[in-house]
């Protein structure tokens, strides 16, 4: 990012990960107000109103110059919950971590861990069924995408039998039963203001309880800093063992973005084009629809009185919704892929053919390599790429973790 005085309205919205209804409204409400840009009367927002925000903060640390490439010092293990199709474990691996084991429900997801690295443990079934002592100070570190669920808080401090029956009490408890020197938390977003940020605090609260100090703040990291040709983010929570007296610092963001044409054609991220693959397709009347957006277009290209058939109710609520109807262009990042390519109000569509991306278009805008191969039907292999913690973003988070515990081994 260019550390400049001045932001205009857009630019802000990608900063700070708000749309610009948002920005306005916080403009009416006082929240953050905009400004006259001096010369052009322009209404912008400045630098210093913007350094309040933890996520302007993050931008103007941009790595200009060096990466977060750390060679491990010995063999560090990992041992990853709900792996999913691997996309965290792959990244890991690439930055030197190795898989202890691997759990995971989902058969097919288990079945493309399998066929791409046989030789990986992978435990199918539910986390609860599992008891993990056998791996007590075998592993260096416990990861784990664990799907979000809310629990009872009642402003009290939260201990772990509170959180009983949600699957974030399992990534707990195999923490404790586990006892790694460092453990990553891996959610969406919307975490972090889940139930007025009580969830969260109640997560911390049981690390704590356990034995783990939360690194604060914790982050949302935006891939498109991180290699990574989408507009994806991640909250990363990461918790230290209360023995260890060294600090975890995350991964610094690049500066360079890549977009859709790095991900699909040969460039700095393939050295070929994307590999012809199955995909599915638009039904008729969404086709029709889609075949008059431009790229980087979204429903308001419509004429009119097509913007109201085809939003129906949501034409009336106000925002932006520009994830509806959207066609993406060469030249931007992808927004965040979804489970399901098809989904209604999460249309991202090819941006010279009319149709969604192909499978294995899905897994280049995920950065997975073209040899990682992926099990069961059609949206099956939709679904375990959409879940998955995009390969660059795990690798720098990979280098992240190497470097924490060189020093850790170091200061043994
Ligand atoms: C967000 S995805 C994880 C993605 C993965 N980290 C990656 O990078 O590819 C969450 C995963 O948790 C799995 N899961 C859900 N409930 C589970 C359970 N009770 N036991 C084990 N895995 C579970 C889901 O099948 C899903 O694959």
């Amino acid at each position: 990012m260019v550390i400049k005085d001045y932001y205009s309205i857009s630019e802000v919205a990608d900063i700070l990960g708000k749309s610009t209804e948002t920005l306005r409204r916080w403009d009416r409400d006082g929240k953050l107000s905009a400004v006259r840009e001096p010369m052009s009367n322009y209404r912008v927002y400045c630098k210093e109103q913007l350094q309040l925000f933890p996520e302007f903060q993050n931008a103007e640390n941009i790595n200009h110059v060096v990466g977060n490439f750390v060679k491990p010092n010995n063999d560090y293990s990992v041992l990853e919950l709900f792996a999913g199709a691997g996309g965290l474990a792959i990244g890991l691996e690439q930055s030197g971590i190795k898989c202890t084991a691997l759990n995971e429900i989902d058969k097919w997801a288990c079945q493309t861990l399998r066929t791409n690295r046989p030789s990986w443990n992978i435990l199918e079934g539910d986390i609860k069924n599992f008891d993990f002592r056998q791996y007590e100070n075998k592993v260096d570190i416990v990861t784990g995408g664990f799907p979000c669920q809310a629990f009872s808080y009642a402003g009290k401090k939260l201990g772990l039998k509170d959180a009983r029956g949600t699957l974030f009490y399992e990534f707990a408890r195999v923490i404790q039963e586990v006892k790694p020197a460092i453990c990553i938390g891996e959610n969406v977003r919307g975490l972090l203001n889940h139930e007025n940020g009580e969830t969260l605090k109640g997560m911390i609260s049981i690390l704590d309880e356990i034995g783990y100090n939360v690194v604060a703040p914790v982050q949302i990291l935006k891939a498109i800093n991180y290699n990574v040709p989408q507009k994806r983010e991640r909250l990363i929570l990461v918790g230290v063992r209360k023995d260890i007296d060294l600090e975890y610092v995350y991964p610094s963001p690049y500066e360079k973005v890549y977009n859709l044409s790095d991900a699909l054609k040969k460039g700095e991220l393939y050295d070929s084009k994307v590999p012809i693959s199955k995909g599915t397709q638009y039904p008729e009347n969404k086709k029709k629809v889609l075949d008059l957006i431009p790229p980087k277009g979204y429903w308001r290209d419509l004429p009119i009185d097509l913007q109201k058939e085809y939003m129906q109710k949501s034409f009336y609520l106000g925002g932006g919704k520009t994830g509806m109807a959207r066609r993406i262009g060469w030249d931007e990042p992808c927004l965040t892929l979804t489970c399901s390519p098809a989904q209604k109000q999460t249309e991202r569509c090819h941006p010279e053919e009319t149709r969604p991306f192909t499978v294995r278009e899905y897994a280049r805008i995920q950065t997975f390599p073209d040899k990682w191969s992926f099990e069961g039907s059609v949206s099956q292999q939709y679904k375990q790429i959409g879940n998955a913690v995009p390969i660059n973003l795990a690798k720098e988070i990979g280098y992240s973790l190497v470097k924490f515990l060189n020093e850790f081994y170091t200061e043994k």
